[in-house]
């Protein structure tokens, strides 16, 4: 007999637009994995809602999210993809483990700390608790591996821990997550600040380039990217806007650092960009076709996340009670 497959769980705030850092970072890699793995893609509402959303905004990017994993190659067939808050255990198991959590180690969650630094004296205890709630995404589907860039390794590390001490204060429950480090995963560094991650809340528009962005605005954003004095097309730290590039072409075209760099002896910056900026349109363009033809095709949408959380709630609600049994709670 086939061995079960392992279960990847993953997911994407719908709290701005996406970046191709998004793309070239996560979803594109997600896309890969959808054979060997049991994959579970979710568009995580409930932590978008921890900094302020407008309805409407939020409803848009929402769907936006599922159409672009859907565009991007993500099979709604073999996959399970859907809206975090269609699946209640979500929230309820969150609850379970804040009350396993330690103010402590939540309040040493580094992303925490700087988020909540911009927010003044106002800061919402959802931002402090998001954490949980993420353990609690990770740990109802015995999730094996979770594909998660290098800020959310402390989040997953959390996760691990709040499996364990369930584990062990109860009886074995969870399965203790480990991350998955994609091989060819590329971390895309603002166009502007190239030591910098490219975020799609930065300030400076020039910074990142959306997945949605027009060809124009892409060619525009690309080739006022920063670079440096040097002149020659190499791939170094003392060089990091050059290296943004170069990790931007390989990302894309499943290409070496040094074959890129063997391919611009003799060229300058400028050619460079204009054919990262290529690159990037030629990606970008059958996708953002694909996520226009989805958003115009309500019914089908619905129907994918309708299907997703329905096959997710089964899996999480039975995690869910095996949580409320073992912590006394009287089954219903
Ligand atoms: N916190 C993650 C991020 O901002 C998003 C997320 C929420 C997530 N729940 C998750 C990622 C579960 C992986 C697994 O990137």
């Amino acid at each position: 007999m086939e061995d079960k497959k392992k279960v990847i769980f993953s997911g994407i705030q719908p709290s701005g637009e996406l970046t191709i850092g998004n793309y070239l970072g996560a979803i594109k890699n997600w896309v890969k994995l959808q054979d060997q793995y049991d994959c579970l893609f979710c568009v995580v509402d409930l932590h978008a809602i921890t900094v302020k959303q407008v309805p409407a905004d939020l409803r848009r990017r929402t769907l936006e999210v599922l159409a672009i994993y859907i565009a991007a190659g993500i099979d709604p067939e073999k996959n399970t993809l859907f809206i975090q808050s269609h699946v209640p255990a979500h929230s309820e198991a969150a609850w379970l483990l804040n009350c396993n959590s330690y103010m402590g180690e939540l309040g040493r969650m580094t992303q925490y700390k700087d988020k909540s630094q911009k927010m003044g004296d106002s800061i919402v205890a959802g931002l402090f608790n998001y954490p949980v709630l993420m353990a609690a995404d990770i740990l109802l589907y015995n999730t094996d591996l979770v594909p998660v860039g290098k800020d959310q390794t402390q989040h997953l590390e959390l996760a691990r821990d709040l499996a364990q001490r369930f584990n062990n204060a109860y009886s074995p429950t969870f399965v203790v997550p480990e991350g998955y480090i994609a091989k060819e995963g590329a971390k895309i560094m603002s166009l502007q600040e190239p030591t910098k991650k490219m975020s799609k809340s930065d300030e400076n528009q020039n910074s990142f380039i959306l997945l949605l962005d027009p060809p124009e605005v892409i060619r525009k954003k690309v080739s006022r990217a920063v670079t440096d004095g040097i002149g020659v097309v190499n791939y170094t730290d003392e060089q990091p806007g050059v290296k943004n590039l170069i990790d931007i072409l390989c990302a894309i075209k499943g290409l070496k650092p040094d074959e890129v760099v063997a391919d611009y002896v003799g060229k300058g910056y400028a050619e460079l960009k204009s054919d990262v900026a290529d690159t990037i349109v030629a990606e970008l363009s059958p996708l953002q076709e694909k996520v226009k033809e989805l958003l115009a095709d309500k019914s089908y949408l619905e129907e994918v996340y309708k299907k997703g959380a329905e096959k997710a709630n089964y899996l999480a609600t039975k995690t869910l009670r095996k949580m409320q049994k073992k912590i006394g709670f009287i089954p219903r």
